[in-house]
């Protein structure tokens, strides 16, 4: 079974005030399918607010981050040919 990919996001105040709500939304509004393949978690700050909203899925590290980023960002990692062989 395919283990499923790390997407930490940030719900600390900064990171909230600056996008990081809409992404929280973003990601429980994703279809199912997609969803099953992810472990969401939360982290209260990682003490970079001022690059807020940040959000990491798998070993990459987003900046100032949106939805849209988020999702692309999924999309490449779920591809990735040597996801599942670590
Ligand atoms: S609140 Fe997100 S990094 Fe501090």
């Amino acid at each position: 079974m395919e283990p499923k990919l790390a997407v930490e996001i940030c719900v600390g105040t900064s990171c909230c005030l600056m996008g990081g709500t809409q992404i929280v939304e973003c990601l429980e509004n994703m279809a199912e399918s997609l969803k099953s393949r992810l472990d969401i978690s939360y982290v209260s700050c990682y003490n970079q607010c001022t690059q807020g909203p940040r959000v990491r899925v798998g070993a990459v590290m987003l900046y100032r981050t949106t939805p849209d980023m988020v999702l692309k960002a999924i999309a490449e990692q779920l591809e990735k040919p040597e996801r599942g062989k670590e």
